[in-house]
């Protein structure tokens, strides 16, 4: 049987590298697969959250993914520390991890910089959470931007040496999904680093709970280079920030980089960034605002989480209770 399950962190404004490298891949699949979509705050503490605003924004993208098109009744959306299952799964999975697995994860390495010794257990074993996630759930196929990429091949290593160690055909090795027009949406105001929620700049991305006029402000004064757009993707090479956006507008418009390519061959950047700001306002201007208006009924969104965890729970008890028989574990 095929499942998806997806994680996604409540820090913060949800954006448009989000929706575009994760969210709206997560909406399609939903029609073709058993879906579960997580909100990993465990994985949020990893990094400083004050109490109040954490719990707001399992809130706010809870109500963002259902505003996207993700359906509560088709889908499981829950939020992670509901199921305490989650950090048993991790803990047992940690003790068939190598070591040298985890040195080698290039978000430590980022987020940690040269702080390493101050950095906290949490954020190194994250990896370690993440595969506890997905396999769980015995999850065949995990949609993720590009980013995800190593931590999902340590999860297939991980699942690989559990079915090893103990001779038993238990996890499926679940297959990373990375597909659409812009699977690394990077910053507006560098074109080498990834749009991101900790990014201090507000500028440098897209929320989608902008309103018009600052989604427009923002692209027309996103990061370019001098010259016309080309005709062809060949032309963008050693362009970042005019791939980025084109790779935008080709998401956005549900088309490839070639046909925007062709489109635009020989205009300036002025033009192309206010039909950029159009596409981009009538996309995102309905999400925004139905996120609002789903964000300011606190009781609906209590009760998709209430009822997704419940249904997460059950799925999660059973295949935890096969893993502490595999394990020699005592149950009762
Ligand atoms: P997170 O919360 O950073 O991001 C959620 C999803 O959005 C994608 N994404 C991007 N895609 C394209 N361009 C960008 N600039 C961009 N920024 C973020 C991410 O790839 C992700 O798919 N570790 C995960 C959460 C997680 C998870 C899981 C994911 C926890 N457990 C199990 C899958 C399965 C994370 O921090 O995503």
């Amino acid at each position: 049987m095929n499942r998806i399950f997806s994680g996604i962190q409540p820090s913060g404004n949800l954006h448009l590298g989000n929706y575009l490298g994760a969210i709206r891949n997560w909406v399609s699949l939903q029609e073709s697969f058993e879906s579960i979509y997580c909100l990993v705050d465990l994985h949020a503490l990893t990094m400083p959250q004050d109490p109040d605003e954490l719990r707001g924004n399992v809130r706010e993208v809870t109500a963002g993914l259902i505003a996207a098109g993700i359906d509560p009744e088709r889908c499981i959306i829950f939020c992670q520390s509901a199921v305490p299952a989650h950090s048993e799964l991790a803990w047992l999975l940690g003790c068939l991890t190598p070591l040298g697995w985890l040195n080698r994860m290039t978000q430590f390495k980022d987020k940690a910089g040269d702080q390493r010794d101050s950095a906290g257990l949490g954020l190194y074993a994250y990896p370690v959470l993440m595969a506890a996630d997905i396999l769980l759930y015995k999850a065949t196929h995990v949609p993720v931007g590009e980013d995800q990429k190593q931590h999902l091949e340590l999860a297939r290593g991980i699942a690989g040496a559990f079915n090893r160690h103990y001779g038993i055909d238990f996890f499926p090795l679940p297959e990373p999904q990375i597909f659409g027009a812009a699977t690394r949406v990077m910053s507006l105001r560098d074109g080498r680093a990834k749009m991101s929620k900790s990014d201090r700049s507000d500028y440098s991305r897209i929320n989608l709970t902008d309103d018009a006029e600052t989604i427009a402000l923002k692209i027309r004064k996103a990061r370019t280079d001098p010259d016309p757009l080309p005709g062809t993707p060949e032309g963008l090479e050693g362009r970042p920030e005019a791939a980025n956006l084109i790779g935008i507008y080709a998401a956005l418009a549900e088309t490839t980089q070639k046909a925007v390519c062709a489109k635009f061959e020989g205009a300036m950047f002025s033009s192309f960034k206010s039909e950029l700001a159009d596409l981009a306002v009538s996309v995102l201007g309905p999400l925004g605002a139905e996120m609002k208006r789903l964000v300011s009924e606190p009781a609906y969104i209590e009760g998709v989480l209430q009822r997704g965890s419940e249904r997460a729970a059950e799925i999660a008890r059973h295949n935890l209770s096969q893993v502490h028989t595999v394990m020699g574990l005592m149950r009762e």
